[in-house]
């Protein structure tokens, strides 16, 4: 199998869920701390070796694409104070990342948003990366499923499992009576969108981490729009599956869903937390309150 070399960021949905500061910001922008949550999203693919960045971007996400340009004033006149290290995290993601971008013109959906990405992917398997899921983990998982692809093909999707009153917030995966082929991976047969709880096939929800061979964009290209005219991702994998393996991947690490306000400030408290240079402050500042 080919290796991973390119990762698409859809990154032109509207943000509705954090109006009113999604207005003019895109929400890949909202920082965790002080970290875009696109900036994290693009370290975890360069750690996991792909280089190759495509954000698909709308109307209002240029600083998406500007936050990875190399920013010769900011840079000299941090220079010039002393303050280099402020920078230099953010000066490492934009050397080695090389990117590209493509407008989706109109949000037609998540599986619209990567068909968009067609003429630049071409024809090989690439990753998609859904920056408002963040995994916190040792490795980087979507270079697990890399490697899982690398030895098995098909098209990967991560998994975890939620609560049965959670899964129809979720894409919900239905396994197959097939054998593992792997660690941490099972077949499957089918996929569902946001299935009600009594009808769901099984509780392992679909997060935004995908390993896909070429062959999907020629489904996505034959997938009709949903009720809202929307493409689904969903329905392009359901089509997919009739001729190749689509496997689920049960990720290890923590994940945080920061494209909703609760778990946006749960990752928030928990990376502040987690930093040496204000940790120790903030546990003082939150044992402090009166809860
Ligand atoms: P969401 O379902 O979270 O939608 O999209 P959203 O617009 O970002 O946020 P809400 O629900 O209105 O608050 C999941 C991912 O798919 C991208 C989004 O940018 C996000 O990364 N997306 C969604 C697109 O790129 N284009 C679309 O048409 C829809």
């Amino acid at each position: 199998m080919s290796k991973i070399r390119k990762a698409v960021f859809p990154a032109a949905g509207l943000g509705t869920r954090f109006l009113p500061a999604t207005k003019v910001i895109p929400k890949e922008m909202l920082p965790i701390v002080d970290t875009p949550q696109i900036q994290m999203g693009v370290q975890e693919a360069l750690d996991a070796g792909i280089e190759d960045i495509i954000f698909i971007t709308g109307r209002g996400k240029v600083s998406v694409v500007d936050h990875f340009d190399v920013s010769y004033e900011l840079e000299d006149h941090l220079r010039n104070r002393g303050k280099s290290d402020l920078h230099s995290l953010a000066r490492e993601v934009a050397e080695k990342a090389h990117v590209a971008a493509i407008r989706q013109k109109t949000p037609l959906g998540l599986g619209h948003a990567v068909l968009c990405a067609k003429s630049v992917v071409g024809d090989e398997p690439f990753a998609v990366i859904l920056s408002d899921d963040i995994i916190q983990s040792r490795q980087p998982v979507i270079g697990h499923m890399a490697e899982a692809y690398e030895t098995h093909g098909g098209a990967i999707l991560s998994v975890m499992e939620v609560d049965e009153g959670e899964i129809s917030k979720y894409g919900c995966a239905t396994p197959a009576d097939a054998p593992s082929p792997g660690p941490r991976l099972t077949p499957l047969q089918g996929m569902v969108e946001k299935p009600p709880a009594s009808e769901a096939p099984s509780n392992l929800a679909i997060i935004g981490r995908y390993i896909l061979p070429p062959e999907i964009f020629d489904c996505l290209e034959n997938v009709s729009p949903d009720a809202n005219g929307e493409i689904q991702l969903t329905d392009g994998l359901r089509l997919l599956l009739e001729n190749s393996p689509v496997f689920a991947y049960e990720f290890e690490g923590k994940r945080y869903d920061v494209g909703d306000k609760l778990g946006f400030l749960q990752a928030t408290v928990e990376f502040a937390l987690a930093r040496g240079d204000i940790g120790p402050q903030f546990r003082d500042y939150l044992r402090s309150l009166d809860l």
